[in-house]
């Protein structure tokens, strides 16, 4: 659980299932900081999903989307038949998109049906849709539909957040300057650039998991929109007036808080419930601001005295447990190794078989 997390002027304790334990420590660490400059601000755009209808075998792909779009109240129409739960709620699919792509075999038409999908991720209502339009499309386009299936490219469903870290509470201007030359390696390197997004990644997807979301179409989608323009890191960091550090992140975040395991599973239940979120979109914008501060702490830790230090502290519970420790003795194996600063299986075991007084 992470405390600390103020969000849009809410206080959230936001669950986290992951199985490095600094990464749950280093966020609450980033959120404490942030609180001093106003906690986390979010914004969100919809729930849109979108789904793809590959059409192959098109002679002439132009009258194809002339002829897609011309009829595009119909598809919606016929999309809009699959879920009447769905539309009652105020979602379904809104609009449709058609795309002619160059592929290895020429021209191919690719139709996105733009499905809101309230507070589900969507996967199977978009995919419904997809099949159940295909046959249209493929008329309509004098070709064969091939896949039906969403993209976890999605776009139009996106969080955003930013947050102050003020320089007296990051530990001054060398921290600003380090965290501001940390983010440059990232947008002109991606070797560096991956590890970057897998820092955000740690904190979005173990949310995810938490809440019993997919978290490799979160991470598939964070990846994708990442790469949309070249491979950049997710988070945009700049240096106020005052000599703050402002960050900010964007990032598709297809989750839900009904449907798939959300419900089913009790432990999501239960941590949806103590997350205290009222939508997919509240949900959003809680990942959002993790991944944010997810990133900062790494990226302070990283330019500052690295992070092997608090990683192993933390690790060092795992190391005890390893050598065999068991119930109380797990902490006291682990205190002492962090204390000697030997956090190792040998000394591990060394200190275990004293404390049984071998
Ligand atoms: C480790 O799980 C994540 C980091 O490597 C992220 C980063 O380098 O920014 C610390």
């Amino acid at each position: 659980m992470r405390i600390n997390f103020l969000i849009d002027g809410r206080d959230y304790l936001i669950p986290m299932v992951i199985e490095e334990p600094s990464v749950v420590a280093a966020a609450s660490n980033a959120a404490k900081m942030a609180r001093e400059g106003g906690g986390f601000t979010t914004d969100f755009t919809a729930p849109i999903m979108i789904g793809q209808i590959q059409i192959v075998d098109v002679r002439n792909p132009e009258s194809a989307r002339f002829e897609i779009l011309r009829n595009k109240a119909e598809i919606i129409e016929k999309a809009n038949e699959c879920d009447p739960v769905l539309l009652k709620l105020g979602g379904g699919c809104k609009d449709i998109e058609v795309r002619i792509i160059e592929s290895m075999f020429g021209k191919m038409v690719v139709v996105h049906l733009l499905v809101d999908v309230r507070d589900a991720m969507g996967a199977n209502a978009v995919n419904t849709m997809c099949e159940k339009v295909a046959p249209i499309v493929g008329r309509l386009a004098e070709g064969r539909p091939l896949l039906r299936i969403l993209s976890n490219l999605a776009v139009y469903r996106i969080a955003r957040a930013k947050a102050v870290f003020k320089k007296t509470a990051i530990g001054g201007e060398e921290v600003v300057d380090g965290v501001m030359k940390a983010y440059a390696f990232a947008e002109a390197d991606p070797f560096r650039c991956a590890t970057h997004n897998k820092g955000i990644m740690n904190g979005i997807s173990a949310l995810m998991i938490a809440t019993g979301n997919d978290f490799r179409a979160v991470e598939a989608g964070a990846h994708g929109y990442a790469a949309i323009r070249g491979y950049k890191p997710l988070t945009k960091y700049e240096v106020d007036e005052k000599g703050d550090l402002v960050g900010t992140i964007e990032v598709p975040i297809t989750a839900g808080i009904v449907g798939g395991a959300t419900q089913v599973n009790p432990l999501a239940k239960i941590c949806l419930k103590i997350l205290g979120v009222k939508s997919s979109e509240e949900l959003s914008r809680v990942a959002a601001a993790l991944g944010l501060a997810q990133n900062f702490a790494a990226l302070r830790a990283l330019a500052t005295e690295g992070i092997q230090r608090g990683h192993m502290e933390l690790h060092a519970r795992n190391i005890a447990i390893m050598a065999g420790a068991e119930g109380s003795e797990i902490d006291k194996v682990a205190e002492l190794m962090v204390r000697e600063g030997k956090i190792r299986i040998d000394y591990a075991r060394e200190i275990l078989s004293k404390l049984r007084g071998g």
